[in-house]
């Protein structure tokens, strides 16, 4: 049998009912938050992400699913959507003049190496706003991300780490400043972030190994070189998120995988999942559109990592989530097109209900079994008795009561008792 491919995974139907929870109650959020939602290519020129991401990232160095088009094009499956959005705004002409707050959904790529909560197929949600220079718009992301826990009965479950970077020649300054610093040592240093000094020399400060940390201790800080524009732009968005009631952490660690963060940098991190704890992540790129070929606009965003927030929702919440069934129907084999008819009226008057029609024969007590372990409320029974009345049994599988009445009596008996599946429309 052929196997899946390593941390390609499959959603089976189980978690699926779970996903599409988390899926539905975010994206509801970002609806509730007016962001509409754009659909981004799954391939872009490997061009793009080299440009957008950075060249020295480990997601551009060595992370990405690269091939070559049958004309010599090379094409990468996309590793993250901020470098994709901003490249379909910018081709169709939406940075120009106006702003725009978007949301993408669908699988991201990146060759790692996997484990729980972090596969080379995953998942994310992104959020991303443009043409907004303020902190008000970092505040809306992270109170949309805030929104998001709230609902899925996550908001005890994670905190927010937050950090500025200041402008890009703030961040070119303490670059130098940390280089110089470390050069010396560099013997002292994890083969890691020796090899990033060279390449990366910001990511050494999220570094965990030990003695690296250790050196770090007396290392120039970042938030020394953050410019007084940037530190204002930081203060407010503080006092925002203090309005709000949002518990914040500072992390002047925090500087984050992509190269195109300026300004401020968050992550939302869980205690929950052990080593892939940051469920959602983002800040602001105001310099991204123009490295990309576009007219200058600030611009910020987010990607939740929805492998994990389904994850974590499992944690959490251990209940199954609600039975993929609501409404069984079983019949004998003269009601079958009768029992056709009814489910169909089912599926007509009761939008959203999910009416599942027994296959396969049998008498009613094997039907009726299936029927409990669909997990339905309801069974309706079509059988000589009701064919001749022109009506339905419908059994209560939860209090296991059951009355013969019209089809139409059937249906309101169901619309009254169960409104559960309306929620869901
Ligand atoms: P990122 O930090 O690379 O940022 O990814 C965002 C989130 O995606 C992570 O916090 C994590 O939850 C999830 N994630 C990343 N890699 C994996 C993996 N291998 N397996 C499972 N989950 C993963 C970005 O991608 C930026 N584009 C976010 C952004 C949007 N910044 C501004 N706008």
């Amino acid at each position: 049998m052929v196997q899946a491919v390593r941390g390609m995974r499959d959603v089976l139907p189980l978690e699926a009912r779970r996903w599409q929870t988390v899926e539905h109650t975010v994206l509801r959020v970002l609806r509730a938050f007016a962001y509409e939602e754009i659909h981004l290519p799954l391939l872009e020129f490997t061009e793009l992400f080299a440009r957008g991401v950075g060249e020295a990232t480990d997601i551009v160095e060595k992370e990405m699913y690269t091939l070559a088009d049958r004309d010599g094009d090379s094409l990468s499956l996309r590793p993250e959507g901020t470098a994709s959005c901003v490249r379909a705004l910018s081709e169709h002409g939406l940075l120009y003049n106006q702003t725009q707050r978007v949301f993408y959904s669908g699988p991201m790529f990146r060759y790692e190496k996997p484990q729980k909560g972090r596969y080379r197929q995953f998942y994310q949600i992104g959020a991303e706003a443009f043409g907004f220079a303020g902190p008000d718009i970092d505040a809306e992301l992270i109170l949309l991300a805030h929104a998001c826990w709230q609902a899925l009965g996550l908001r005890d479950h994670v905190r927010l780490e937050l950090n500025t970077l200041g402008a890009s020649s703030a961040r070119q300054a303490y670059r130098e400043a940390l280089v110089a610093y470390l050069m010396p040592r560099a013997s002292d240093l994890d083969s890691d972030s020796r090899r990033r000094l060279q390449t990366n020399p910001l990511r050494i400060l999220d570094s965990k190994v030990e003695k690296t940390r250790a050196l770090l201790e007396e290392a120039p800080r970042l938030s020394e070189y953050v410019d007084a524009d940037s530190q204002a732009h930081f203060s407010r968005l503080l006092e925002m998120l203090e309005e709000a009631g949002v518990d914040v952490r500072l992390n002047p660690n925090l500087v984050r995988g992509l190269d195109y963060y300026t300004h401020t940098v968050f992550e939302w991190v869980t205690d929950d999942l052990g080593a892939q704890g940051t469920v959602c992540a983002g800040g602001r790129y105001d310099g991204l559109v123009a490295q990309l070929g576009g007219r200058a606009t600030p611009a910020a965003g987010f990607a939740m990592g929805i492998d994990r927030v389904v994850l974590l929702h499992e944690t959490v919440h251990q209940q199954q989530p609600r039975a993929a069934v609501d409404l069984y129907v079983c019949y004998s084999v003269e009601a079958l097109s009768a029992a056709g008819h009814f489910s169909e009226a089912a599926r007509r008057e009761l939008g959203g209900l999910r009416v599942r029609q027994h296959m396969g024969g049998g008498n009613f007590k094997k039907q009726l079994k299936r029927a409990d372990a669909s997990g339905a409320r309801w069974a309706a029974l079509i059988g000589e008795n009701e064919l001749a009345a022109n009506a339905v049994t419908l059994k209560d599988l939860k209090s296991g009561q059951q009355e013969t009445l019209s089809e139409s009596a059937a249906l309101e008996r169901i619309r009254s008792v169960d409104r559960s599946h309306e929620q869901e429309r």
